[in-house]
């Protein structure tokens, strides 16, 4: 029988734990749970305070998965029928279900970005006047970094600054969606806490690059996080020995797994430079981290390419009708890398 090589290339969400996790989660016993709800599991406790200091901020929350976090960050910062500003190519737009809307109870207004970037001049346009009794008042910002549908594009911080400064100004709150914040950090070298002072709340997730199997972080003011841990009960997020699912985040933010991103950026890039390399009608988006998106420059059915690509072992998604996405993460190599070039293409020209 002839095993077919996969190389599963559709969410850095796929990752399993390193030995080094198991090695950790192994060596604990029941003295390390207890009832989170009550705030009494230590392993919790360990994770949310190093969570807090990594990023910067007074207090951190462990939460079910980054679409609960970044629900609570609005519940948490907005009351029913403000007006929130998301981007409008942003993972809470467009994959969270509606749940500000529906939950939340806000009105959502979009904006246009270039790769994350907002021209400000417009946003200052979409502010509601306060003092007008007809309109709702606008009350939160929100950021996507790095921005997972702009191809894991980095929003500079020249750029956060100014969203802050813009933020400040209008009274908003501003929330940044940082499901992939670290990766931002490698891509810029610079300490994560230089990205995330600007927003006064972010969600990460464990459970993507640092490949956690289950988790998210949601961090700011301690006053917001007594808001959102009551937001959290709210919505059954509340568990219970949930330190068995927090002793993987506390291995995955040591300073030497969050380097390793790095790896899934180098592979990235080779990745995007070997499609480029192909000269076929294909556009290859600038990759800043760990994904790559490629644009079909000729009219095709995108499900006729993903299903070409399956049936070769590589495993992606489509992100739109012109567009399928790569991301690069923790149990891919170069090898890997090499063979989804070489398939890739030939998936391409049987198909285009
Ligand atoms: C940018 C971004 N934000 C939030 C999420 C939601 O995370 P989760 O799948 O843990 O709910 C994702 C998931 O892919 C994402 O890419």
């Amino acid at each position: 029988m002839v095993i077919m090589k996969i190389v599963d290339l559709r969410s850095d969400t796929v990752t399993k734990p390193s030995p080094e996790m198991w090695e950790y989660v192994k060596s604990m016993g029941n003295s390390s749970l207890g009832d989170d709800v009550m705030g009494e599991d230590p392993t919790v406790n360990e994770l949310e305070e190093k969570a807090a200091k990594l990023i910067g901020k007074e207090s951190a929350l462990l939460v079910t998965s980054g679409t609960q976090g970044n629900l609570l960050s609005f519940l948490s910062q907005t009351k029913p029928g403000d007006e929130i500003l998301l981007e409008e190519q942003s993972h809470i737009f467009l994959n969270e279900v509606g749940s500000a809307a529906r939950i939340g109870g806000l009105m959502i207004r979009s904006y246009p970005s270039v790769r994350g970037t907002p021209s400000f001049e417009y946003l200052q346009s979409l502010i509601r006047d306060k003092e007008e009794i007809h309109e709702p008042p606008s009350t939160l910002f929100c950021t996507e970094n790095t921005h997972n549908y702009h191809g894991g594009a980095i929003v500079e911080l020249n750029v956060l600054k100014k969203m802050n400064d813009f933020s400040k100004k209008n009274d908003l709150r501003f929330h940044m969606d940082g499901a992939r914040v670290f990766n931002a950090a490698i891509g810029l070298n610079v300490p994560v806490t230089e990205i995330t002072k600007h927003s006064d709340s972010v969600m990460f997730c464990l459970s993507k690059g640092l490949s956690c199997p289950v988790g998210s972080i949601v961090a700011g003011s301690k006053e917001f996080i007594s808001k959102a841990r009551r937001f959290r009960k709210m919505v059954g997020g509340g568990m219970r020995q949930a330190g068995i699912i927090a002793a993987f985040g506390i291995v995955a933010l040591e300073p030497k797994w969050i380097n390793r991103l790095a790896d899934d950026h180098k592979n990235a890039k080779l990745l995007s430079e070997g499609l480029k390399n192909l000269n076929l009608p294909i556009k290859v988006h600038p990759t800043d981290t760990n994904i790559v998106v490629l644009e079909m420059l000729e009219k095709v059915r995108i499900l006729k390419i993903v299903t070409a690509l399956n049936k070769a072992g590589i495993l992606a998604f489509n992100i739109s009708k012109e567009k399928i996405r790569f991301v690069t993460h923790y149990g891919i190599n170069v090898d890997d890398i090499n063979y989804s070039i070489e398939q890739i293409g030939l998936a391409l020209q049987q198909n285009l």
